[in-house]
């Protein structure tokens, strides 16, 4: 198994997120341990492309549960009605919020997150897991974050869900 990630300093995003997904896949496609796979996946994303928090709430019992993530002390438990997490699971649909402050019924784990992204996995019509990530930058997610993103769900849902 590879023992560091290789990403070219000073790439855009985009370029970043090209050399780091295959890396990604290539880390968790041995290994058939879902929340291995998950704690690896917020490792990389975390430590490439210097977000603020990233991290996965799974959905056990119909409320979304903290699951492996990197960064600050987070929320434990969130509702399907609640914040941009339950929102985006209860969509089932990604969502890109520029300004938390913005988003009605945002939940605050820290004051320093200013934007946020969070994309649903959803497998035969339930949601199973949400990745969220967190910029203490506003406005710092776009199209390209959403497309990475959700090929990475993508690939996570095709290892641990098909
Ligand atoms: N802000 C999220 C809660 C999770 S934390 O940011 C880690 C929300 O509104 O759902």
């Amino acid at each position: 198994m590879a023992e560091s990630i290789l990403i070219t300093p000073g790439l855009s995003r985009e370029a970043a997120y090209r050399e780091l997904l295959p890396q990604i896949e290539a880390v968790i496609q041995p290994e058939t341990d879902l929340i291995a796979n998950l704690a690896n996946a917020a490792a990389m994303l975390k430590e490439s492309l210097g977000f603020f928090w990233v991290g996965f709430y799974r959905n056990l019992e119909d409320e979304l549960v903290l699951g492996p993530f990197q960064g600050p002390l987070a929320c434990t438990r969130i509702a399907f009605e609640k914040g941009v997490c339950g929102a985006a699971a209860t969509r089932q649909e990604t969502l890109v919020v520029p300004d938390v402050e913005k988003f009605p019924g945002h939940i605050a784990c820290s004051s320093e997150s200013k934007s946020e992204i969070v994309v649903p996995l959803v497998h035969e019509g339930r949601t199973e897991l949400v990745l969220d990530v967190d910029s203490d930058k506003l406005d710092d997610f776009s199209e390209i974050d959403q497309r990475f993103l959700e090929q990475l769900m993508a690939y996570i849902r095709e290892l641990h869900y098909v």
